[in-house]
């Protein structure tokens, strides 16, 4: 498995490219199965997330016809559907594959889906999903691991979410496209990511109203049509290069960034004294000496984001002044913590609260990524830790960040991959 060395001490200065975005990319790639025309995708990022999802979505029937690799160009068409059953073998190893289930109910009556099982940061369950496709008039068994779902034809119903779900509210989305009459989902998840899929879905003749609200409306048609989409900017990426500007004290311009996709943390960042300034041509994030610490609760969106934790994390451990860091959103999303704190930083957990008291400089050490986003944070902390930092393991980083030691060596970090066959 791949590592990541860094020496720390680099300013990172200059612009950087986004990918398009992984959490609108993979529920937009499964959404071609609602149709049997072609739907043609850009900026589809290069992840190994990516892959899954087509390497899912072709053992269904699935027809692929341009290489994903050739500038995220991507054309599929569902029109030799042949399978209706989402493996375990590949369902395990990404939970968004869970996501089919909708669309294959939807349009073929019948689904079998393996349950994603937990991950290395919850239980993650899919209660939601199941309880709003029942509300539809899906028969849900589950055995052996398995989801099986049938409908003879899904019903328009209202759906109270008990908790705004992103999946569970894309999921449903899409089942609602095709079912007889209006669904309303209620405590639907706000993510700009719903919003772009909703957009996608009305490009193929689907009735969405309400995206990025807590109430969405679909009005079910007899069948859609295929689209093209260019993906919008992954804002986690943005916000992940943010902070990576911020915690060197360069000078970064995150081209293509849309502030309005990240307000609850462009007014942490600015909280802790980093300069944040939006503009036409993306989000330029300036470093202004020494950071001061803020305290960060994770909330569903508007708030600030799960997503963004761990790196939020590494600023405020090298912060004048302590933070208390809340996660709300998954029980076990601190694995990034113990790895931090054998660098040298000075973080407590207490439950779902983690009490970090700013040092004045981290110590580089050999440290493994254990899940996507507290892989990146180790990334970050290597970036301004004494010495020399391994990160191993860093397969989990590629699930959500295309190239990312090429594009921070663009912006003078002191980093490579390395070949480890441990
Ligand atoms: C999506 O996961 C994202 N993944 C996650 O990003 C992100 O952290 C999460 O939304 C929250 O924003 C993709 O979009 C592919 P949820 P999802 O359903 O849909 C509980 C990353 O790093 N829940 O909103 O799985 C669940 O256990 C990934 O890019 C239920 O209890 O998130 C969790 O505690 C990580 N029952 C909370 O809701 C359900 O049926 C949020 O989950 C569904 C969810």
């Amino acid at each position: 498995m791949d590592g990541i060395i860094l020496k720390g001490g680099a300013v990172l200065e200059g612009t950087v490219t986004l990918g398009g975005s992984k959490n609108a990319a993979l529920p937009v790639i499964i959404s071609s199965l609602l149709s049997a025309d072609k739907c043609s995708y850009r900026r589809v990022p290069g992840l190994r997330d990516v892959s899954t999802t087509l390497r899912l979505l072709s053992r269904l029937g699935v027809t692929i016809e341009k290489d994903l690799l050739a500038d995220g160009h991507l054309e599929l068409t569902a029109d030799k559907i042949h399978e209706l059953e989402a493996p375990y073998d590949l369902v395990k190893t990404m939970r968004a594959s869970f996501l089919v289930l909708g669309p294959l109910l939807a349009r073929f009556g019948e689904a079998r889906v393996s349950t994603p099982g937990g991950c290395a940061i919850g239980s993650r369950p899919v209660d939601l999903h199941l309880r709003g496709l029942e509300r539809m008039g899906a028969c849900i068994r589950q055995d052996h691991g398995y989801i099986e779902a049938r409908a003879k034809e899904l019903k328009g119903a209202v759906i109270d979410l008990a908790f705004p779900s992103v999946g569970a509210t894309e999921n449903l989305m899409m089942a609602a496209t095709l079912a007889r009459g209006e669904t309303e989902i209620r405590n639907a998840a706000q993510e700009p990511e719903i919003v772009e899929l909703a957009a996608v879905l009305t490009g193929m003749g689907a009735r969405v109203g309400g995206a990025g609200t807590g109430v969405i409306r679909v009005e079910g048609v007899p069948e859609l049509h295929g689209m093209e989409h260019e993906m919008g900017p992954d804002r986690i990426e943005a916000g992940t290069f943010m902070v990576g500007a911020a915690l060197t004290g360069g000078d970064v311009l995150i081209e293509d960034a849309r502030a309005d996709d990240l307000k609850a943390f462009l007014a942490k960042l600015r909280e802790t004294g980093v300069r944040v300034t939006p503009g036409p041509g993306g989000v330029r994030v300036t470093g202004n000496g020494r950071v001061h610490g803020t305290d960060v609760a994770t909330q569903p969106f508007p708030g600030f984001p799960t997503d963004l934790q761990a790196q939020m994390m590494v600023l405020m451990a090298v912060a004048d002044g302590a933070s208390v860091i809340t996660e709300n959103i998954f029980e076990n999303r601190f694995m990034h913590v113990q790895e931090l704190n054998r660098m040298g930083a000075r973080i407590a957990l207490d439950g779902n609260r983690a009490t970090v008291r700013g040092v004045p400089e981290l110590s580089g050490a050999p440290v493994m990524a254990t899940d996507l986003r507290a892989s990146v944070s180790l990334v970050l902390a290597g970036l301004v830790a004494r010495g020399a930092t391994e990160v191993s393991r860093v397969y989990h980083l590629d699930r959500g960040y295309e190239n990312i030691e090429g594009k921070l060596a663009r912006l003078g970090a002191d980093i490579r991959r390395v070949q480890r066959d441990d």
